[in-house]
């Protein structure tokens, strides 16, 4: 078995969360990893365990690193992933594509150009819940797709001076990019048009929206809404989405997506850690609903089915040891940043945003 070293770019949460996964990978050898400030690259090499440097270069200039994943701040992700790549190295990068989509369109040209491998951590497409109403749609479950509807209700955890809240870029990349690509996903259609509303902040020290209403019509006539809130749920210090579900199913946090379809629907709740699927017939009267499969899971698997990050870096580990291209082309993870900037520009200009502008 071929094994590669690999270097983790920002060895923050997200990183470590990378760099558990090379560790749990048979096809790493070393791992790297860079923080640009001296001292925190000694600290977290010490707390992880790994060799550290603050100088990129000696990690572009390791013929031995094959392989780059970026978990630092968004705003740097471009350029981190433009440099890996034309060092010759395989990138994964985290959400999103950059903040801007003059980013996000140079770095997939420095893709092509480079023929080098670059795949965004749309980790959803790895998660088992996720994966499951793919199947569902993709065997005709549901007929075809025409109305998906997703609900995020979570507290606010990016705190005051934070990055994320001092970010230019908008909570629909940093959040809810994973949730538009679903829609794309799902749907099996390109977008049309997006048009998006936002309230006044309630969160006063995000630079920012803190709350998104974003509706999507896709070329096939079907359409998607996400409705996004940053506040509501009772405040939880950590990730909102882990180790404590049970206290946050009933304290305001939601996560639920529906995907209705011609012949049934589907539903996943994450909170209920729950799949149901309804099968339309029919009837006498009218249509008939009814519920015919439901799949629950056990707290021990909650990473796994719904935010399976270190099953996806697994996964693109593999792919890269074994010469393999991505999964997830960024050509297509570039369409779904581009329904993340029409949807920001349509809340700026209050209008409805045709993608025919980003073609
Ligand atoms: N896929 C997901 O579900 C998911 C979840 C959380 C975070 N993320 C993404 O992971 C990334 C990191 O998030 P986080 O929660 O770990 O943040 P974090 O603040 O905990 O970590 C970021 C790290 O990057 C370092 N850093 C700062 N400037 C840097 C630079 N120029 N180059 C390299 N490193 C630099 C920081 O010192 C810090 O250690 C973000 O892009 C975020 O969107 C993805």
């Amino acid at each position: 078995m071929e094994q590669i070293d690999i270097a983790v770019l920002g060895i923050g949460k997200m990183g470590e969360t990378h760099v558990e996964a090379a560790k749990a990978s048979p096809y790493v050898r070393k791992i790297y990893g860079y923080e640009p400030d001296k001292s925190r690259a000694t600290e977290r090499g010490r707390e992880l365990e790994i060799e550290t440097t603050s100088d990129l270069d000696v990690i572009l200039d390791n013929p031995a690193i094959k392989f780059i994943d970026i978990a630092a701040p968004n705003a740097v992700h471009c350029e981190l992933a433009i440099k890996a790549l034309r060092a010759g190295k395989a990138v994964l990068c985290e959400k999103p594509m950059g903040e801007t989509i003059e980013d996000a369109e140079r770095l997939v040209a420095v893709a092509e150009e480079t023929g080098g491998f670059l795949q965004l951590g749309f980790e959803l497409r790895y998660s088992k819940a996720y994966v499951k109403l793919k199947e569902w749609v993709d065997n005709g479950k549901i007929g075809s797709p025409v109305n998906l509807h997703c609900r995020y209700f979570c507290s606010e955890f990016h705190h005051k001076d934070s990055w994320r809240s001092n970010s230019p870029g908008s909570l629909i990349g940093e959040k809810l990019s994973h949730y538009l690509d679903a829609q794309r996903w799902y749907m099996g259609s390109e977008v049309k048009e997006v048009y998006s509303l936002t309230a006044p902040n309630v969160v006063k020290y995000f630079n920012h929206p803190d709350n998104h209403q974003i509706n999507t019509r896709f070329v096939n006539g079907s359409i998607a809404t996400l409705n996004f809130v940053m506040y509501i749920a009772e405040s939880d210090p950590s990730d909102p989405l882990l180790d404590v579900m049970e206290k946050q199913a009933d304290d305001g946090h939601f996560l639920q997506l529906y995907i209705m379809g011609t012949e049934g629907a589907m539903e996943f709740d994450i909170f209920k850690r729950r799949l149901r699927r309804w099968q339309f017939s029919d009837g006498e009267l009218g249509i008939e609903s009814k519920i015919v499969e439901t799949i629950t899971y056990d707290k021990a698997e909650d990473t796994e089915q719904m935010h399976n990050v270190h099953g996806q870096n697994l996964r693109v580990i593999e792919l890269v040891a074994k010469g393999l291209p991505p999964e997830n082309p960024a050509k297509d993870s570039l369409m779904s940043m581009k329904l993340c900037f029409a949807a920001e520009r349509s809340e700026k200009e209050q209008r409805a945003v045709s993608m025919t502008e980003y073609c």
